[in-house]
């Protein structure tokens, strides 16, 4: 009770001074904000955020510009948001989707301090109140919460929780960096200014707690592993099949080959070079054989000096064109004509069952 009185004078006095701010869901009590950072920090993660960051997110932060990046500005997220639940997202990113890890351990581009400082920059940029969510498992009946799931979600999340325009809630990448109170949190107040609505409004606090503890039943104890991270091609390594024939790719709109056409050329020996043009990180994971990491945020300039001019030059994605189209727009502007990007993305070659190679895990 004595909690309870607190907490309602904390939010009435932030209202009284920052009138602008959402208050959060009242069952929930409000905790300081994160740590500040100084002007320099700052502007190294906007500018951060920018590189590498807008391509999906946007540059307003509003989410939803490329695959089905979700908004990185809407208040629930960050009231709800313990630090960790954005810095792993973006460090480790989310397995099987087009979200990458930025981390430079898992072969990003991006330090520990750099990933800390762009998610302060981002809880900064929301400017909201954060709640505390405790660590507690949310208990709940998973057999009810199925059939509400059934019922409400599957049209956006998926049959299976794979993510259809909005994400992949049976994740598990997602699910083991999102504590139940966090995907709770998300379910009862939505996500302002996207498609997901606070469900509290149409759902009992039972339900909210059925579905809850139904995604978290979807969880298999994923755990990062410590990858090995491959040694980075040198530029004699680009071009693959160097004695092989030139593919004579048919391109649709003038600038896609179809996953079979390419299967079809690398079976069959043809001399090409293929750039992955996601974060180096999923690179190291999992790409094509023979291609050759080249991130949507490279120095553009220097990279034309290293790729020959005569040779087919394929990219590819997995948001599932955004990077490989942004990659070959400004190759072609410096004169590489010889140009394609790979039509179904890298999860629609490996969902076609065509083959790729796995990272190394310790
Ligand atoms: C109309 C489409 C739609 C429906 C229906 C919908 N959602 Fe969502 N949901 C979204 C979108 C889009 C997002 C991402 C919003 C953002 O932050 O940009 C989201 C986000 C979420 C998140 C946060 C995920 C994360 O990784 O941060 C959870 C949890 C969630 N939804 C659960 C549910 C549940 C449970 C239901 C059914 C009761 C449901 N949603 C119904 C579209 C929908
Ligand atoms: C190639 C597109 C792409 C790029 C580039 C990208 N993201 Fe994402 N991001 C996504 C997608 C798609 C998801 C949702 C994945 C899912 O859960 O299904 C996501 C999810 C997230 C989430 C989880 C949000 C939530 O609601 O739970 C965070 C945080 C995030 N991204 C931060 C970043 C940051 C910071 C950067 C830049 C360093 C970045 N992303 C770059 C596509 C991208």
């Amino acid at each position: 009770m004595i909690k309870f009185c607190v907490k309602t004078l904390l939010v009435g006095l932030v209202m009284v001074i920052a009138p602008t701010t959402v208050a959060a869901d009242d069952e929930y009590e409000t905790i300081r904000p994160p740590r500040k950072l100084t002007a320099a920090q700052s502007r190294v993660a906007a500018s951060n955020y920018k590189k590498y960051c807008t391509l999906c997110h946007g540059e307003d932060r509003q989410g939803y510009v490329n695959d089905h990046a979700p908004s990185l500005r809407s208040k629930s997220l960050f009231q709800s948001g313990v630090p960790h639940e954005v810095l792993r997202a973006l460090s480790y990113g989310r397995e099987g989707t087009a979200m990458g890890g930025y981390l430079d351990e898992v072969g990003g581009p991006l330090t520990l301090d750099e990933t800390w400082n762009l998610t302060y920059w981002l809880f900064w940029q929301a400017n909201v109140d954060r709640v505390r969510i405790g660590k507690k498992l949310i208990e709940g009946d998973v057999s009810r919460g199925e059939v509400v799931y059934k019922a409400n979600c599957t049209s956006c999340h998926g049959e299976n929780g794979e993510g259809v325009n909005a994400p992949a809630l049976g994740n598990q990448s997602a699910l083991a960096h999102n504590s139940d109170e966090f995907i709770r949190y998300a379910i009862r107040n939505g996500r302002e200014d996207t498609p997901m609505i606070a469900w509290k409004d149409t759902l009992s606090d039972t339900d909210i707690d059925n579905v809850t503890a139904f995604l978290r039943s979807k969880a298999n104890g994923w755990a990062p592993g410590k990858l090995v991270l491959k040694k980075l091609p040198t530029p004699d390594q680009y071009v693959i099949n160097k004695d092989g024939a030139d593919p004579d790719f048919e391109l649709s709109e003038g600038l896609y080959v179809s996953s079979v056409d390419l299967l079809k050329a690398v079976q069959e020996k043809r001399k090409m070079v293929l750039l992955d043009t996601r974060v180096s990180s999923v690179w190291q994971r999992v790409h094509i054989e023979g291609a050759i990491p080249m991130p949507y945020y490279g120095n553009f300039d220097k990279i034309a000096e290293d790729l020959p001019k005569d040779v087919q030059i394929v990219a590819y994605c997995s948001c599932p064109r955004a990077a490989a189209d942004y990659v070959v727009r400004k190759l072609r502007r410096r004169g590489f004509t010889r140009t394609a990007v790979l039509y179904e993305g890298i999860f629609g070659w490996m969902n076609l069952g065509f083959p790729v190679m796995r990272g190394e895990v310790e």
